[in-house]
């Protein structure tokens, strides 16, 4: 009898009866934490720490490194990190990264925090500097993993310095539910689609009902799921960090194999073919998205109780990007974020809860979604796909650039060109809707 109703418990979350008959309202209702906060609707303000206890206590573990192992010759990357780089960077980090002075840089913007759906979620809000004559649009700006808010300091200033084409950009800026100053989860299933329900609630708090996505790595992924469950929500899509990676996308572009120029453009070629070079590449860039998916707890246990573990992997996530644009101060800060606020695990999270059977039958990712949509790829982004493929997904791409530089990390590697982008975006996006052009 109970076997029985085992098996047709399990048979019908495979087959997605219960998770996937989710409504609007459902999902708006989950609490996914208690919190002494839960029932109060007050924007709070904090500055952000970095307590000497901690810091004195991460500083310590800092100097007791064990020299891990001898290299095989020859052999560089090919292994994971070479490990000759880390001894530069436990000594910046504990001789000569100015903790009294990051923290300040740090508190450089006001930082905010409002509970949504039980978790308290910490964001920067935005407002433009220049606002006469011109109209201000509302934007949501989400980082990914292993990123925080700290990626968006040196563009934030270009992109609400004030009217670019009629338009002037307010933003927030939240750290991801389970990153940075933002509550994690306390009950499982809580990936990418919950929280951009967490993100829709954040914007209506703040008195947005409708408003614009702009993200990379995950914060593009959470901003795509909720262009496809809020299209009458989300004005406009923009992402460094675009994806289709449904079933029929996968099949034509490797159909697209035997006559690439019907799918991308001659000088982009080589970023989309061979495909089977171009997935062992991605397979061989990937092995911690397979860890992260399935025992993030297990990781998440060796990263918590050691910096330089943790600083390791970050710099081997970076390396990935194809970048190092970045100043010692901006990536140890964005660590001392993870390290202060003990969040590498419920980050990691993010993969396990979004990359579950749950989530492949319901599907948000081969679900269409006629929001406007603008992309640019980086040159060296991670993974490319031509705008061919990305309609599969995005039946309303209004534009699709390709830069010749630049990688992953877009908005902390070229904050001025990332900017630029994003405000040509806002711009076209609004002149588009207004009908005062046909494509911008
Ligand atoms: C929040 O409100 C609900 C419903 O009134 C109540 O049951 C719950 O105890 C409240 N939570 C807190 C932390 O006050
Ligand atoms: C660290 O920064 C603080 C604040 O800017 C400054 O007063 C202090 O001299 C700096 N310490 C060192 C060792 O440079
Ligand atoms: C697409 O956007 C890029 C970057 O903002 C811009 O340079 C280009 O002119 C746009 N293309 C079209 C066809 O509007």
């Amino acid at each position: 009898m109970y076997s029985l109703l085992g098996i047709f418990l399990i048979g019908s979350i495979l087959v997605g009866e219960i998770s996937s008959q989710l409504t609007l309202e459902d999902r708006d209702k989950v609490k996914w934490a208690s919190s002494p906060f839960e029932n109060d609707t007050s924007i709070r303000t904090f500055t952000i720490k970095f307590d000497q206890e901690v810091v004195a206590d991460l500083r310590r573990r800092l100097s007791q490194k064990r020299r891990p192992f001898v290299r095989l010759e020859g052999i560089n990357w090919e292994y994971g990190l070479n490990p000759d780089i880390l001894d530069y960077w436990i000594d910046y980090w504990n001789n000569k990264y100015n903790f009294t002075q990051q923290e300040a840089v740090l508190n450089t913007y006001t930082h905010y925090l409002t509970n949504i759906q039980g978790l308290d979620i910490h964001f920067l809000h935005i407002k433009p500097q220049v606002t006469d004559g011109c109209k201000v649009v509302p934007m949501l700006l989400l980082h990914g993993f292993p990123g925080s808010v700290r990626e968006f300091y040196r563009a934030l200033p270009l992109l609400t310095a004030g009217c670019h084409n009629g338009i002037a950009l307010e933003i927030v800026a939240p750290s991801l539910p389970g990153f940075g100053y933002s509550d994690p989860a306390t009950i499982p299933e809580f990936g990418g689609t919950e929280i951009g329900t967490v993100m829709v609630n954040l914007m209506k708090r703040l008195g947005f009902n409708q408003f614009y996505v702009q993200g990379g790595d995950w914060g593009s992924i959470i901003c795509s799921m909720m262009a496809t469950l809020y299209p009458n929500v989300i004005l406009g899509y923009h992402t460094n960090f675009p994806l289709s990676l449904s079933e029929l996308s996968l099949a034509a572009w490797w159909a697209g194999s035997v006559n690439p120029t019907n799918l991308v453009d001659a000088s982009l070629q080589s970023r989309m073919f061979p495909f089977v070079a171009q997935m062992k590449r991605l397979l061989s860039l990937t092995g911690y998205l397979h860890m992260q998916s399935t025992k993030p707890d297990t990781l998440g246990i060796a990263l918590t109780d050691s910096p330089i573990s943790l600083l390791t992997y970050y710099l081997m996530l970076l390396a990935r990007g194809g970048t190092s644009q970045f100043s010692n101060e901006e990536l140890l800060d964005n660590l001392m974020i993870y390290w202060i606020k003990n969040k590498f695990t419920t980050a990691a999270r993010l993969y396990a809860e979004s990359f579950n059977v749950r989530n492949l039958r319901e599907a948000l990712y081969a679900k269409t979604t006629a929001v406007p949509v603008r992309t640019v790829h980086a040159q060296n982004e991670v993974i490319y796909q031509s705008e061919a493929i990305l309609r599969l997904k995005y039946t309303n791409i209004q534009n699709a650039t390709a830069l010749t530089q630049y990688g992953h990390f877009l908005a902390m590697e070229a904050p001025q060109a990332f900017s630029q982008l994003v405000l040509d975006a806002m711009a076209g996006f609004e002149s588009v809707a207004s009908g005062t052009c046909n494509k911008a």
